[in-house]
């Protein structure tokens, strides 16, 4: 019987099918299942938070629903190769699991929905790529207050360059671009993320972060990610497939 796994998130809807990777853009998740359930008699597995409300019969196919932290840890495992370790996804929100065995072990608010929600507040943008080639040729240290601002440090000094307060620098003086804006939220949400889940892998014992979800698809987000990573003192893995960790899980969960 042909097998499809369904990762229905709060923005979009992944879907992976005979190994097959897509992605669908934002659509009501009941009419996007059927849409790709069709007539046919399938193994079909849904996972995600927007799963849990859909009927468990779709056409002629009855679901199976694979809560969405053991869906993750599954899908990397397969993509990761190890069999435990921390993961950080990155969606709408982020969430930090084990994937030894899906335990949840925190998770915040911030993630690419708080990046494009305050790019459409602040900037009027609402477009990821635009606010992504923004931020790219922006300077976060123009809007963010730096250790270097306001401690007397020899200049190089390795922690002059280190936000001291994200978007505090305005209040002293505004010299800075609608970029550097852009730059500044990419800074704001990643080097919070990165820092929740690095301490939470150090507390775990692990000296490396695992990383997925749609922020991780972003060349801007995933290098401050990847830096702030680095500045506490761990490595960076970013997992291959970063939007279909979750759909590969379900789809790999072992009957
Ligand atoms: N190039 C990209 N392709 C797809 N999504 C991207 C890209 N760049 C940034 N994103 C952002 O990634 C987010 C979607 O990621 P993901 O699919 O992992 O989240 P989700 O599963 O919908 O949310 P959650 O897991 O929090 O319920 C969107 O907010 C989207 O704007
Ligand atoms: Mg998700």
């Amino acid at each position: 019987m042909d097998r499809i796994g369904i990762d229905i998130g709060a923005t979009l809807t992944k879907v992976v099918e005979d190994s097959k990777l897509y992605r669908l853009a934002t659509g009501e998740p009941l009419d996007t299942v059927r849409k790709i359930v069709g007539e046919r008699d399938i193994d079909l597995r849904l996972t995600g938070c927007m799963a849990l409300e859909l009927p468990d019969r779709i056409g002629r196919a009855t679901a199976i629903k694979i809560p969405e932290f053991e869906a993750l840890a599954i899908g990397a495992r397969v993509l990761s190769s190890m069999d435990d370790g921390v993961l950080a996804t990155v969606g709408t929100g982020t969430s930090v699991i084990r994937i030894s065995d899906g335990e949840h072990l925190g998770g915040t608010g911030i993630g690419c929905g708080t990046l494009l929600g305050l790019s459409k507040l602040l900037l009027n943008v609402r477009d990821a790529d635009a606010v992504s080639r923004m931020a790219e040729v922006g300077d976060a240290r123009k809007v963010n207050l730096l250790v270097g601002d306001i401690c007397p440090l020899p200049p190089g000094h390795l922690l002059s360059d280190v936000t001291a307060s994200n978007f505090a620098k305005p209040l002293k003086n505004g010299e800075f671009t609608r970029n550097d804006v852009a730059a500044g939220l990419y800074s704001l949400v990643g080097e919070s993320v990165a820092t929740l889940a690095a301490f939470l892998s150090k507390k775990a014992g692990f000296g490396f972060v695992l990383y997925a979800g749609g922020g991780m698809v972003d060349p801007v987000l995933k290098s401050v990610i990847e830096r702030t990573t680095q500045f506490w003192g761990l490595r960076p893995v970013a997992l291959p497939e970063p939007l279909f960790v979750g759909a590969i899980g379900a789809y790999s969960k072992e009957n």
